[in-house]
């Protein structure tokens, strides 16, 4: 039988506020802030990206002032917060790609408010509430699923969102097990301001979340121990990365945000 957990979360909480994922080598906590931001993580297969995704969303999901979408191309990843979405989009492609579509005419729409009210972006007074749009398998929607048109689409959507998105209160988050270059572009690997390398099968992949020429300087999540899942490179833009061990939720404690955030 499940059980269902206690979860202890401070009265009002915010996604505004800095998102607490682990903690770093000194065991302080890693808090990001991820408004006005996106993350890209990268590793392979059982490296701790769901982990990951599952507390971000899970800060989302108890904020009272943020929308939550959500695509995982497996369903069973991010399903368990299915009820806490406004959108779950599962293995389809056309929704996917209909869902970003929306999202874009959203930014747009934003956009076009914020330059009749003079204003540079959106704020915590704002009526507007931030999106966070979380990706799990991003791999799968920009290079396995549906045809190559179908793909091309996905991704240039996607790209748009993630250039654009962050003033306009829309964060991306978003995770794939393949770390390679036709996955993650240079160009759009750069757009995120957060990446974080769980364990990668080679140096090469590793350099491809973090960014080029780091594991030359002894960033390498290719060194990573692969019986320690949800430890990673983390880098923030313009530092340089701090190795991090992610914090873990259980079924259980998943299950209890989702009763919170319903009762
Ligand atoms: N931060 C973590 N702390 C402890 N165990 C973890 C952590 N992250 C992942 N794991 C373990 O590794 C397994 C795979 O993690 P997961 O996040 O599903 O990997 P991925 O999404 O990269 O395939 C989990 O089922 C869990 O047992
Ligand atoms: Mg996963």
């Amino acid at each position: 039988m499940r059980r269902r957990q206690t979860v202890a979360v401070p009265a009002r909480v915010s996604i505004y506020d800095p998102i607490h994922i682990g903690i770093d080598e000194n065991a302080a906590s890693v808090l990001l802030p991820l408004v006005y931001r996106n993350l890209l993580a990268g590793g392979e297969p059982g490296s701790g990206k769901s982990g990951l995704l599952n507390n971000i969303v899970a800060h989302a999901a108890l904020a009272s002032d943020c929308r939550l979408w959500l695509m995982d191309g497996k369903r069973v990843e991010l399903g368990l917060w299915r009820s806490c979405a406004e959108v779950f989009v599962g293995a389809s492609l056309d929704h996917a790609n209909a869902r970003l579509a929306e999202l874009q005419a959203e930014m747009d729409a934003r956009y076009d408010r914020l330059d009749t009210d003079g204003r540079r972006k959106i704020t915590p007074d704002d009526p507007v509430q931030p999106i966070m749009l979380v990706i799990d398998e991003l791999a799968y929607y920009s290079a396995t699923a549906g045809d190559k048109k179908q793909r091309e689409l996905f991704s240039l959507l996607l790209r748009d969102v993630v250039a654009r998105g962050r003033a306009a209160g829309i964060i991306v988050v978003a995770a794939t097990q393949r770390p390679s270059a036709d996955i993650i572009p240079t160009s759009l690997r750069d757009l995120f301001g957060y990446r974080l390398a769980f364990r990668c099968t080679t140096e090469t992949s590793s350099d491809i979340v973090l960014g080029h020429g780091w594991h030359a300087r002894g960033y390498d999540a290719s060194t990573i121990d692969p019986g320690q899942p949800g430890v990673g490179w983390l880098l923030a833009e313009g530092g340089i990365p701090a190795r991090i061990r992610c914090a873990w939720l259980s079924d259980d404690d998943i299950a209890g945000v989702v009763g919170r955030w319903a009762s």
